[in-house]
């Protein structure tokens, strides 16, 4: 019975044999230039300084900071700016086939891209000598996990109360059946003769902070793709500075709600 369920489940999942058809609709509905519903959270986790959530699809991204704090082990210290330290790690269970729990490669190399993406939006200057750590779990991978990381993991900064020149959206762009396509699911990246570019943007300072790409695009897609993901990270941005402003309006109805308390003590 479960070898059943199994199969249909991998039956259910398996490529659809167009990707794109003729009326420029997306196996799952979407316009080629549409991004999945994203849904972000931020503040969710009690124990971190600062943290945030984020579904694009079928991604389930979670981001959690600690700092400015002490920094061990010592030698790792910057005389002139905090160390941003940075871990990206896909949880077991968030693939079809399990995850390894160790570090892959992969993983690394995520890691180090998005620190380089974030750092420029941080005033790591203000706190010499500190860390400030940022761990990104991705519970649920559908392909394009590392710009939801980057785009929550600047949420879990802000909310953190790090100083910040701006927030950090990341999206990504790409070719699929020769057509140049928003945010990219796993089936859509995997595609044959396709390409893939995770952008990263910060929307107020106009500037790019991320740029890889893999695949082949001639100079002209190359541009279209670039500009197509330019404009999803300035969608994503105004859905990030909601989720906050969402925060803060709870925070100021619970801190209301609070000092309502005390006055009615205090009259007791
Ligand atoms: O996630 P992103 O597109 O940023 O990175 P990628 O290296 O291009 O990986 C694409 C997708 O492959 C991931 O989002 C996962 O859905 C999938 N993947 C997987 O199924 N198993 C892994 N061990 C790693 C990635």
């Amino acid at each position: 019975m479960i070898n059943l369920v199994r199969r249909l489940l991998k039956t259910s999942q398996k490529k659809p044999e167009k990707l794109i058809d003729e009326k420029e609709i997306r196996y799952d509905g979407r316009k080629l230039n549409e991004m999945r519903p994203v849904k972000i959270e931020v503040g969710i986790l009690g124990n971190a300084d600062g943290s945030a959530y984020i579904e694009q699809g079928k991604n389930r991204i979670l981001a959690a900071v600690y700092g400015p704090r002490e920094i061990h082990p010592k030698h790792q210290a910057l005389p002139d700016r905090a160390a941003l330290r940075c871990r990206y790690h896909m949880a077991p269970f968030s693939v079809q086939e399990r995850k390894s729990p160790a570090p892959s490669r992969r993983e690394v190399e995520i890691s180090k891209v998005m620190r380089e993406a974030l750092e420029p939006s941080v005033f790591t200057e203000y706190y010499p000598r500190t860390a400030i750590d940022l761990f990104v779990e991705v519970l649920q991978a559908d392909g394009g996990t590392r710009c939801a990381g980057i785009t929550v993991a600047s949420l879990a900064l802000a909310d953190a109360g790090i100083p910040m020149r701006d927030l950090v959206s990341a999206c990504a762009a790409g070719k699929v059946e020769g057509r140049v396509v928003l945010d990219l699911s796993d089936v859509e990246d995997k595609s044959s003769d396709g390409a893939d570019m995770p952008v990263a943007y910060m929307s107020s300072l106009n500037a790019v902070t991320l740029l890889q790409m893999d695949g082949m695009l001639t100079p002209d897609e190359f541009e279209q793709t670039l500009n197509m993901a330019v404009e999803g990270c300035k969608q994503i941005s105004q859905l990030q500075k909601e989720a906050l402003k969402a925060k803060y309006a709870t925070a100021k109805e619970a801190v209301a709600e609070k000092e309502e308390e005390a006055e009615e003590e205090a009259k007791e």
